[in-house]
């Protein structure tokens, strides 16, 4: 029975909930507090924490079909999208799990059943193959004792260098999280594809496909390579979507499976290109960006020049070169967001309410591109211009593709047609520097993993308190457990319960001091480590043991500053909401106690007058004097009222809902206010673009909302007191100045010509004589462009027959020079400025143009007078 891809989506999930498991969301592409990962790539990502025994499973047993990004990070296929049949950037992952329930004897049972049981997949068994740890007798026995498969079908795999890590068979999330062993299902395609089993030499070919991974997880990987084993066994399967289809519906490649024959069909049309559309890879890679493109943005990427932002834009160039391939040249990519949402009907609900949002982004980005694409060209061109030699340097064809998108093979045909070749090594050395700076940054935060994944865990008590007593329960130094922190020392205080706030959500961590009988320990900032709140800074006196009772006092004044900032910003996003419209959606916000920063949604920058009424209607709801309620509740319940809720963050099972009247209500972890009214006064001082589409806005509240008009006050009255001026006509008294400064100006440099000319008339006194000719070369210094040509014009009335050279050294040695030839010896001896200016840099370098009476030369090097006149005279008897 034909299968579309809905139907095989909604068996899995129907077959593991018959088997126990709570069949739960998928989560956002963006991981949820995870600096480890750019985009989620498996089904696992949202359950890191379960499996590392930081947080309790709320169910031991879970299905899910997990929409996965793989561009960019460990797990990356954005360069095999287009060349194999198989890969994508996007696509949903089928998975069950168990925390700490069954493990490999069901987990493998489990796989079977799904898929050959006439029931549920029915797959021949004798198409499947699978693999296994060399290590993992266990796994090994169960597919051969227990499931009905022969026994030459299952491979064992291991490690060329006898490290139990390194085996394909071996699965890790990064190069520290959690991992174990895994078992590989694989389908076989038949012979008339090339490739041989798993584990021959000829296993990459396309005839056997991966199409489900059964991982055991037992250990954690530590940044030393170490494994500890985790507190429990789970396991973490994934299967393809979009693979178990192609095999459902009879077909080889991902690509024609019923989705992507229908989105593939609809892009050819769109962009009109007629060839035959399934052999076309441009359009395979088309299809597949436009679907982790939009995917993407829906969960709140946006294209930028870092991190996540920086593949996504990558992604949408890629796609639009793909375009320009099949010859397309207008702005494309962002149409196909409605077949798209029309063909993955299936999981494409999630797209609807943003597509405005989506084609916007697309538009402006793809316009973005052509314009960069234009730079990129131009500043090619350049480059073969200035080139000596037929070989471009690797490390700018690297630059050009790095900052402005050109493909290295554009490059290298626009090269070739000039006889040029472009450096491959230059280029990829770049490529390689490159990649290191990334993984650079890219490196492990592994002061959090190493607290998060103590066996310990404490509670925030600050919402309402901000002094408390409590206990110490761990020290950490350099990244260590210790038992003390001595005086002068840096280092991070746990405590059973504290009243500080952990940064996070925008809002910035709390300061303040921890007293014990014999230390203080004065606490710079306040973190998040998974859980767990670290309280960051130095002993001041005394020292901080472990176990020991404490008191713990956030800074007061500082944290009520705080809240005051982190309420306005709800008034904020509220009010810009109200004016702008809907489409205003955090992007970021940062409250500290001096200001709070909001970043938003925008395409244009607000207008005065926009900037006025959101000031106003903020101001307005802090006089209302709304009491600032809390609510804590399911999500779901806050979902369906209609909460605001950030697009890329996953929330608790349990939330705060925080409301201000009925004009604001947010889900919200931070500190606020307890009245609308404690805000006292809000104050714009900022609006400014900080991306494509991304606006920001800085604003103060309170007394520093006051001390910002105080200051604007005083400068004022000291405008006013200079300008001996008010505030009714300041403006005309400044315009008033600016015109009788720039008259001034005029004046001056009209009088300093008027010398310059004067002085310079005495150089007639140095002509000297080619034949009959006169000539007067002459050196000055500094001389405006300008005055330097009114000087030669005046030398010639003044001379009334002759050649002039004035040569004019500036203050960087660079060396400017004019020529000036009499009308008469134009006519009668043919001597032309133009000629002797050419003679000149012919000679000495440099670039020159002009006119036959008045020509001029631009010299990079010093040059002696006497070179000139050499020059010239020379030329001059050439002539005569
Ligand atoms: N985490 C494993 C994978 O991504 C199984 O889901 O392959």
């Amino acid at each position: 029975m034909y299968k579309n891809i809905g139907d095989v989506r909604q068996e899995f999930l129907n077959f593991f909930k018959r088997k126990g498991h709570e069949i739960v969301l998928g989560s956002t592409l963006i991981p949820n507090n995870d600096q480890t990962l750019l985009f989620t790539n498996s089904g696992m990502n949202q359950f890191k924490n379960v499996f590392l025994g930081i947080d309790k499973p709320l169910f031991r047993r879970v299905a899910t079909a997990q929409r996965c990004v793989r561009a960019g990070g460990k797990h990356n296929d954005l360069d095999n999208v287009g060349y194999t049949e198989r890969h994508l950037t996007f696509f949903e992952m089928l998975g069950n799990f168990s925390f700490g329930d069954y493990f490999k004897d069901e987990a493998i049972q489990f796989a079977w059943e799904l898929l050959t049981d006439p029931h549920w997949f029915n797959l021949p068994k004798n198409k499947l193959w699978v693999t296994v740890h060399s290590r993992d007798c266990e796994s090994y026995d169960i597919w051969v004792k227990k499931i009905d498969i022969p026994n030459e079908h299952v491979v064992k795999i291991g490690s060329n260098i006898n490290d139990f890590c390194d085996s394909d068979n071996f699965w890790q999330m990064g190069n520290v999280g959690p991992c174990g062993p895994c078992s590989e299902i694989f389908y076989d395609h038949g012979d008339r594809f090339y490739g041989g089993p798993p584990g021959s030499l000829e296993g990459f070919g396309e005839r056997y496909v991966e199409i489900w991974n059964l991982v055991f997880m037992e250990f954690y990987r530590q940044e030393n390579g170490l494994l500890l084993s985790l507190p429990m066994f789970s396991v973490d399967t994934g299967m393809g979507l979009e693979r178990i289809t192609s095999i459902l519906q009879g077909v080889h490649s991902s690509y024609s499976i019923d989705i992507f024959k229908k989105l593939i069909s609809s892009i050819s049309e769109i962009v009109q290109v007629n060839d035959d559309i399934y052999m076309n890879r441009s359009l395979y890679v088309i299809a597949d960006h436009i679907r982790a493109c939009s995917f993407l943005i829906q969960d709140g990427v946006i294209p930028s020049n870092e991190g996540r932002g920086y593949v996504l834009r990558r992604i949408i160039r890629r796609a639009i070169l793909h375009g320009k391939r099949l010859g397309i040249n207008d702005i494309f990519f962002y149409k196909l967001v409605t077949p798209l949402i029309e063909h993955m009907n299936h999981i494409a609900e999630l797209l609807y309410a943003s597509k405005n949002f989506i084609e916007k982004i697309l538009i402006t980005e793809e316009k973005l591109f052509e314009d960069t694409l234009k730079r990129g060209l131009e500043l090619l061109e350049k480059q073969l211009v200035q080139l000596t030699g037929n070989i471009l340097k690797g490390e700018i064809a690297f630059y050009l593709y790095d900052t402005y998108g050109l493909p290295l093979e554009l490059t290298k045909d626009i090269c070739l047609k000039r006889g040029i070749h472009v450096d491959q090594v230059g280029f990829d050395r770049s490529m390689i520097i490159q990649k290191k700076c990334t993984k650079a940054s890219n490196k492990f935060d592994a002061t959090c993993e190493n607290i998060s994944r103590c066996d310990i865990s404490n509670i925030f008590i600050g919402y309402n308190e901000l002094i408390c007593k409590s206990r110490v329960i761990a020290l950490f130094q350099e990244n260590k457990l210790v038992n003390k922190i001595s005086s002068e020392e840096e280092g991070i205080v746990i405590l059973n319960s504290t009243p500080f706030y952990g940064e996070s959500g925008g809002q910035i961590g709390d300061c303040g001091q921890l007293k014990t009988t014999s230390g203080v320990f004065q606490v710079t900032n306040t973190k998040k480590y998974g859980q767990i709140i670290g309280h960051l800074g130095i002993v001041k006196s005394g020292a901080i043991n472990f176990g020991e009772e404490i008191v713990a006092q956030v800074d007061q004044y500082k944290r009520k500053n705080i809240s005051l900032n982190h309420s306005a910003t709800h008034l904020l996003r509220a009010a810009l909401f109200h004016i702008l419209g809907p489409h205003v959606i955090q992007k970021g916000s940062l409250v500290n106690d001096r200001y709070l920063r909001f970043d938003f949604y925008h395409h244009e920058a607000m207008q005065n007058k926009q900037i006025n009424k959101v000031e106003n209607i903020v101001n307005e709801k802090i006089w209302e004097n709304f009491p600032i309620a809390v609510d804590e509740m399911p999500i779901e319940v806050a979902r369906n009222s209609g909460v605001v809720m950030l697009r890329n963050k996953q929330y608790d099972k349990i939330v705060r809902v925080l409301s201000m009247g009925n004009f604001s209500t947010e889900l919200c972890g931070g500190t606020h206010a307890t009245r609308t009214g404690e805000i006292g006064v809000f104050v714009i001082t900022k609006e400014y673009g900080i991306a494509s589409g991304i606006r920001r806005i800085e604003a103060v509240t309170s007394d520093v909302a006051l001390s910002i008009i105080h200051h604007y006050k005083m400068l004022l009255q000291n405008i006013f007191q200079s300008l001996q001026s008010d505030d009714k006509n300041v403006l005309t008294k400044i315009s008033e100045c600016k015109s009788r400064c720039r008259k001034l100006e005029k004046e001056i440099e009209y009088l300093r010509d008027k010398q310059t000319i004067q002085h310079s008339l005495s150089f007639i006194r140095d002509i000297y004589y080619v034949k009959d000719i006169r000539v007067l070369i002459k050196q000055v210094t500094n001389m405006a462009p300008k005055t330097l040509i009114s000087t030669a014009d005046c030398l010639k009335c003044k001379l009334k027959s002759g050649v002039i050279v004035l040569i004019n050294i500036h203050k960087n040695n660079k060396i400017n020079l004019v020529v000036a030839v009499t009308k008469d010896l134009i006519e009668r001896n043919r001597i032309n400025a133009l000629d002797l200016v050419h003679c000149i840099i012919n000679t000495l370098g440099g670039k020159g143009g002009g006119k036959p009476d008045l020509a001029q030369a631009g010299i990079n090097n010093m040059v002696p007078i006497s070179k000139v006149s050499i020059e010239v005279d020379s030329l001059l008897h050439d002539i005569l």
